[in-house]
C-alpha cells in the first residue's frame, strides 16, 4: 500500500526537495502550511496537482506549528506513516532578535508534534531536523559524540528538540530519528542565508541592480553541502531497521571568504570592487568553525556526498543568473546533469 510521508516546513528549501524526492518513491505527501499574506508556495508550485484530480497525491493543511491543537487534528485525519519535522525559525542571526519566539516555533514545536503522535497511538515514524549549530563552540570535526556547546537561541532551542526525540523514542518507543545536518544550499536555499545572498548578489551586480555586497563575519567556516543529497538521507534515517541518530556533512570546510572568492571569480568579478563589512550583520556570540565527521553515516547509510564546494558555488551561481534573466555560464548546469542524470528533482 502507498505510504504516506507529513512534512512540515514543506515550503522551505529541504521541505520542497524532500516532497518531490518521496513522490518521486510513491508515497502520498502532505504538508503543512502557514497562511501567509503574500505566496509562499513558490518552491512547491511546479509539483503542486488539484486536489480534487484523481492523480494528486500532494496535500496541503493550513497549521502552525505554535497550535497544537491543529497540529494534532493533521496527524490525528492523515494517519501519516512518517512524520519529518522541518519547520523552524531557522535564521540563527534573526534567533538572537526573537528568541522567545524561536524557542516557541523551534524547540516547542517539536513538543507539540511528537505528542501529536504519542497520543495518536499509531506507529509513526519520526524525522527530527537537528543542526551541526548544537555543537556550537565544540572545536571540528564534529561527530555524534561531540558535546553541544549552543551559541544562539536558535541552538538552544534545537538542543531542546533533539533531546524530546531521543527521549519520546526511549520512554514512549517512537521511532525517532535526529539527523544532524551541517549546512546545506542549494538555488532554493533562503535568500538571507549566506551563500544564496551572495550568488543572489552576483546576478545583481552584474544586472547593475546593485552596487555592493554588504557581509558579516567573512572567517567563519562552514561544512556546506547541496541540499537535494542530504533530504534522501533524511529518508533513508526512517528506512533504517532501528532508530538511530546520524551526522550528515561532507567532512569539507571553507571560510564565508572563500565562497565569496570561488563565486566572484567563477562570475568573472572583482570582488574588492563589491564586497563591503556591516557590522549590524556580525551575531552576538558566533559559531567559528563547523566540519562534520560523517563515519557513522558514511558506514551505516552509506552516505557519499556528490558535490564538491566549488561545483555547489557554481550550480548556485548559474540558477542565480538565469533566474535574473541571465545566460549562465554553464558549468553548474553540466554538472547536475552529470551527476544526477536520473534524478530531475535535483535540477532547478
Ligand atoms: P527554511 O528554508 O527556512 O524552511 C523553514 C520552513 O519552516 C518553512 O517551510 C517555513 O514556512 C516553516 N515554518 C517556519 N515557522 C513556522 C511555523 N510557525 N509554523 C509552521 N511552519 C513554519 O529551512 P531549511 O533550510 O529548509 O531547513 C529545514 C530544517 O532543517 C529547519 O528546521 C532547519 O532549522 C534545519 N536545518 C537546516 C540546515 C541547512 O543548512 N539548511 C542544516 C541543519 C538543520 P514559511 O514558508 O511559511 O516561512
Ligand atoms: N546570513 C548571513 N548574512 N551570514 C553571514 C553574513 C551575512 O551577511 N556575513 C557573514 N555571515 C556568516 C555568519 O556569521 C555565519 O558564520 C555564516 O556566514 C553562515 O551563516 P548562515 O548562512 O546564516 O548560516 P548558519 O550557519 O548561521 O545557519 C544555517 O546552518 C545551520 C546548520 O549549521 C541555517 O540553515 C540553520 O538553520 C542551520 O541549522
Amino acid at each position: 500500500m502507498e505510504k504516506k510521508a507529513l512534512i512540515t516546513g514543506i515550503t522551505g528549501q529541504d521541505g520542497s526537495y524532500l516532497a518531490e524526492f518521496l513522490l518521486s518513491k510513491g508515497y502520498e505527501v502532505h504538508g503543512i502550511i502557514r497562511r501567509a499574506s503574500t505566496f509562499n508556495t513558490t518552491r512547491i508550485e511546479h509539483i503542486y496537482v488539484d486536489p480534487h484530480k484523481s492523480d494528486a497525491r500532494l496535500f496541503l493543511h493550513y497549521g502552525d506549528l505554535s497550535d497544537s491543537e491543529q497540529i494534532s487534528n493533521v496527524i490525528y485525519n492523515i494517519r501519516p506513516d512518517e512524520v519529518y519535522h522541518l519547520g523552524a525559525q531557522s535564521h540563527v542571526r534573526v534567533s538572537f532578535d526573537v528568541p522567545e519566539y524561536t524557542g516557541n516555533i523551534t524547540a516547542l514545536g517539536t513538543t507539540r508534534i511528537l505528542e501529536a503522535i504519542r497520543r495518536s497511538g499509531n506507529n509513526i515514524k519520526f524525522y527530527q531536523a537537528s543542526s551541526s549549530e548544537m555543537f556550537g563552540a565544540s572545536p571540528p570535526p564534529q561527530n555524534e559524540s561531540t558535546p553541544f556547546r549552543p551559541r544562539s537561541p536558535y541552538a538552544a532551542a534545537k538542543i531542546y528538540s533533539y533531546w524530546m526525540a531521543v527521549n519520546y523514542r526511549e520512554g514512549y518507543d517512537i521511532f525517532a530519528c535526529n539527523g544532524i545536518l551541517f549546512n546545506h544550499e542549494s538555488p532554493r536555499r533562503g535568500e538571507t542565508f549566506v551563500t544564496r545572498k551572495i550568488t543572489r548578489a552576483i546576478a545583481s551586480i552584474i544586472s547593475k541592480k546593485q552596487d555592493n555586497l554588504y557581509l558579516g563575519n567573512l572567517d567563519a567556516r562552514r561544512d556546506w553541502g547541496y541540499s537535494p543529497e542530504y533530504v534522501m538521507f533524511m529518508w533513508k534515517m526512517l528506512q533504517n531497521k532501528m532508530p538511530d541518530d546520524f551526522v550528515i556533512g561532507t567532512g569539507e570546510t571553507h571560510s564565508v571568504r572563500e565562497f565569496v572568492d570561488e563565486s566572484f571569480s567563477y562570475a568573472g568579478l572583482d570582488q574588492d570592487e563589491f564586497i563591503k563589512i556591516d557590522p549590524r550583520y556580525y551575531r552576538p556570540t558566533e559559531v567559528e568553525a563547523l566540519v562534520a565527521d560523517p563515519d557513522k553515516a558514511i558506514k551505516k547509510l552509506k552516505w557519499k556526498p556528490k558535490v564538491k564546494f566549488e561545483e555547489l558555488v557554481k550550480i548556485m551561481v548559474d540558477a542565480d543568473m538565469r533566474a535574473a534573466g541571465l545566460e549562465p555560464i554553464g558549468e553548474g548546469d553540466e554538472i547536475i546533469k552529470k551527476k544526477f542524470p536520473d534524478r530531475w528533482w535535483c535540477a532547478d
